[in-house]
């Protein structure tokens, strides 16, 4: 037995069982209540040759199992560095895998679809434009990871309640089909510090033969703690517009002076000379204040606002952002009193550049400041190597750090919504102000590489298992040279998708990241972004098979309005549905946003048709979707 070693030589000291059945009410989310119901197997474990204690906790679900290890309080064990874990996930084939590579740094990665006996060969396909990437292994994937068997069952594998411990990757031997647990490494090379008494993350595996059930499972919510805030009537779901995609494409910037000609080390920023391309300055803000105002979208981003871009691009330091600094154009006060004017709530940016001690340093300052110019959400980001040097988005000390701003803003009664963070754990359920990460290949890379069709069918099946994602929908205008006629890119979709993205990719705040003067051509269209709601009573999966189409419907909350969206892949494809969710005693009046019969994401992604039905529990739809195209419904009980 290796020194240390916890994993032989244990005898029995005793076993538990107990039964839990429990209905909860998240404060937001795709159902209004929660069930949480498992059996309980406690097997408490002590090793023969040291003494010393570990402790398993099984709880087997409807959906699925979880498992932990717990290390007690114990005389023999209590301050100790993890080397490694070596819990397995033995499967039994060679699956079909819908797999990332294994990265201590991004989840930025198209995902590849492949068996799990192909994952060597294509490793190189899974393309991420993401500089820090760190690949560790040949075989490596991270999770949340999707797997369906030749017969047929769909199988989840991932992690509940990621606190002080670093994140999982998943090591494959591709001739057994055994899949090991591979820690992030700190800075030292070892994968935690703990001090007992501890327990690791919970270890998922979701489980069903219809992939609805994957969508719909609430495992790994159930998993986390009951939420640690005795008040959240502060915590609002919204969705917001953002002075964001004009930096995305090219259009606009986010530094004030045109960073080649700047020298580096700005103190005085308001001598520096403007480059005219700023997009944060005031009368900008105000279009999409305005916009927003007029639109029902409840809350304006702004990106680019503070001081430190000049010499942060490209020169990743210590000490660029202070988080509070305002560039010239950029009038804190006038917004703040503009946008309370009109109702709109302002969400602030903070790019930490990864510089993680430097964002600890002005956080709480940060906040108060947020919280004094009537900011009520922030958008951070984590861009480039993590500062301090060696450490990894991943890694234990890391990933403390997001929980910790986290609870830090909500001393402000202040919303998170994090970027190149590490994977959501379900954390949201005891933190419920930590309402969305990106954590994954957002819209953002439509205008960098592009994301295919399929993206958009696997994401909820593999990232969002672990929780909301700001994926930035909703972008109208495909063709990017229209916002910038140097950006040849185009987005993968066509626009009536981008509109069911609100339904599919599910988010309590969600994006309406197009130009206020992209959707100004599409005002029809634009109707059902206004209407959608994004918080909600009931949540249903009418079609689903990962890779190909997702057809969700959801009840908003309160009402009894529901929305349906369909998102699909390359191939051109009916939906068949039947309405059997509605109120057998009601009549309804639904919308459709459907792509027209010519509609093709690559060279016609514009045509739309919208139809208005009138609809009972009784009616079915069979509605045709383009190749990288979708559909959404609203429905409301007519009057
Ligand atoms: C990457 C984020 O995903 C994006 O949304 C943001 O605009 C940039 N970083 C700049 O911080
Ligand atoms: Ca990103």
């Amino acid at each position: 037995m290796e020194e240390g070693s916890l994993n032989t030589e244990f005898v029995l000291l005793d076993t538990k069982e107990s039964t839990f059945d429990e209905t909860w009410k998240p404060v937001w989310g795709e159902v209004s209540s929660i069930r949480n119901h498992y059996n309980e197997l406690l097997v408490q474990l002590q090793q023969k040759t040291t003494g010393k204690k570990l402790n398993i906790r099984f709880r087997l679900f409807n959906d699925g199992l979880g498992f932990r290890y717990e290390f007690p309080e114990q005389p023999n064990l209590k301050y100790f560095v993890l080397k490694q874990e070596d819990t397995e996930f033995a499967l039994t084939g060679d699956h079909k895998a819908f797999w990332i590579p294994g990265d201590f740094d991004t989840e930025e990665y198209r995902t590849v679809t492949s068996k799990l006996s192909e994952i060597r060969q294509k490793m190189k396909d899974a393309v991420t434009s993401n500089v820090s990437q760190t690949t560790f292994s040949p075989t490596g994937v991270q999770t949340p990871l999707m797997l369906k068997s030749q017969d047929g069952l769909y199988i989840n594998i991932h992690e509940a309640a990621l606190v002080n411990y670093s994140a999982m990757n998943l090591n494959l031997d591709d001739r057994s089909f055994i899949l090991t647990t591979f820690l992030t490494p700190d800075a030292q090379g070892n994968k935690g510090r703990l001090q007992a008494p501890c327990d690791s993350p919970w270890r998922t595996i979701i489980v069903s033969d219809k992939a609805g059930d994957i969508l719909t499972s609430k495992l790994i919510l159930n998993l986390n703690d009951p939420t640690r805030y005795q008040d959240t009537s502060w915590i609002k779901p919204t969705k917001f517009m953002g002075v964001w995609w004009e930096m995305i494409t090219g259009k606009s910037t986010w530094s004030y002076a045109d960073v080649d000609n700047v020298q580096l080390g700005v103190t005085d920023y308001s001598k520096l000379a403007p480059s005219g391309k700023h997009g944060a300055n005031t009368a900008n803000v105000k279009r999409y204040i305005d916009f927003a105002a007029a639109n029902g979208i409840g809350a304006v981003l702004v990106e680019g606002w503070n001081v430190g871009w000049e010499d942060w691009f490209g020169h990743q330091k210590d000490f660029v952002f202070d988080f509070v600094t305002p560039y010239p154009d950029f009038d804190v006060q006038e917004l703040r009193r503009y946008a309370a004017s009109k109702g709109v709530k302002l969400v602030m940016h903070h790019e930490t550049s990864s510089s993680v001690r430097n964002y600890e340093r002005h956080m709480d300052a940060a906040y108060r400041f947020m919280a004094a110019n009537g900011y009520d959400t922030v958008k951070s980001g984590y861009v480039g190597n993590i500062l301090p040097v060696g450490e990894h988005h991943y890694s234990q000390w890391i990933v403390n750090h997001y929980l910790y701003a986290v609870t830090q803003a909500s001393n402000y009664h202040i919303m998170v919504d994090a970027h190149e963070a590490v994977h959501m754990t379900g954390l949201s359920r005891t933190y419920p102000n930590l309402m969305a990460e990106e954590a994954a290949r957002g819209t953002e890379y439509e205008a960098f590489d592009g994301n295919p069709p399929d993206h958009t069918t696997i994401l909820p099946f593999t990232r969002l298992i672990g929780g909301p994602m700001d994926y930035t929908p909703g972008i109208f205008e495909t063709q990017i040279e229209k916002v910038n006629p140097r950006n040849h890119n185009y987005v993968h979709s066509t626009l009536a998708r981008q509109l069911a993205l609100y339904v599919t990719m599910y988010s309590p705040l969600e994006m309406v990241a197009d130009l206020p003067e992209n959707y100004e051509r599409h005002m029809d269209a634009f109707q059902f972004i206004r209407e959608v709601a994004v918080d909600w009573d009931d949540t249903k999966v009418l079609e689903g098979e990962p890779g190909d189409y997702i057809t969700y419907a959801r009840k908003a909350k309160g009402t009894d309005n529901w929305f349906v969206g369909r998102t699909n892949d390359e191939e051109a494809r009916i939906s068949h549905i039947t309405f059997d969710f509605l109120d057998p005693s009601k009549a309804y009046l639904a919308t459709i946003y459907a792509d027209a019969p010519n509609a093709d994401y690559k060279t016609n992604p514009q045509a739309y048709l919208i139809r208005k039905i009138r609809l009972t529990s009784k009616s079915k739809l069979d509605q045709y979707c383009a190749p990288g195209g979708g559909y959404a419904i609203s429905i409301f009980p007519e009057k």
